[in-house]
């Protein structure tokens, strides 16, 4: 590999199948957690990666290439933790806090990428591609904000921490 342009359709791959692999762990990770919140949220993010896909299709079309298999390391990577943090048979509460911060880490490294892809397409007057990833990074990057509102939330019972006390205090504040 030498140019920009392959090298451009080589991370574009490489999003597509780590998006696809997202999309099988959120099934998974809907299935697990139990808070009603942490479910929808992730629902509405299966929703939306099935269309990012999509807008990934569309970028292969742009270039007329077709899509071709490179394996995601990043995110088998983080479904591979997911599934030995399962094998540790941890509690429900256990699972929502592990899964609400997997999503965190999963949106930060989806943002990296396609920050980085959106630089080369810019780079290389790529003006369709770079608005269809542009939606895909927006859509991450709401994603990440939900999750770590959510993840504020989600305390440890063990340690008494008042969830409700907790959120409260915060708007007093605000409205003062
Ligand atoms: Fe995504």
């Amino acid at each position: 590999m030498e140019s920009a342009r392959e090298f451009c359709i080589h991370e574009l791959n490489d999003i597509l199948d780590g998006e696809r692999k997202i999309l099988k762990a959120l099934e998974e990770q809907i299935e697990e957690c139990s808070r009603p919140e942490l479910v929808k949220g992730l629902e509405a993010h299966h929703g939306q990666t099935e269309k990012q896909i999509e807008r990934l299709e569309q970028c292969f079309e742009e270039l007329n290439e077709q899509p071709e298999s490179v394996e995601c390391k990043g995110v088998k990577g983080l479904v591979e933790e997911h599934d030995s943090f399962m094998e540790e048979d941890p509690s429900e509460e256990l699972i929502d806090i592990f899964n609400c911060g997997a999503a965190i880490k999963v949106e930060h490294y989806e943002i990296a990428s396609y920050e980085g892809l959106i630089r080369v397409c810019q780079q290389l007057g790529l003006r369709e591609v770079v608005k269809l990833l542009n939606q895909n990074l927006k859509e991450e990057q709401q994603m990440l904000r939900k999750c770590e509102a959510l993840a504020k939330k989600l305390k440890f019972a063990e340690l008494g921490m008042e969830e409700e006390e907790e959120i409260r205090q915060p708007r007093r504040r605000r409205a003062a």
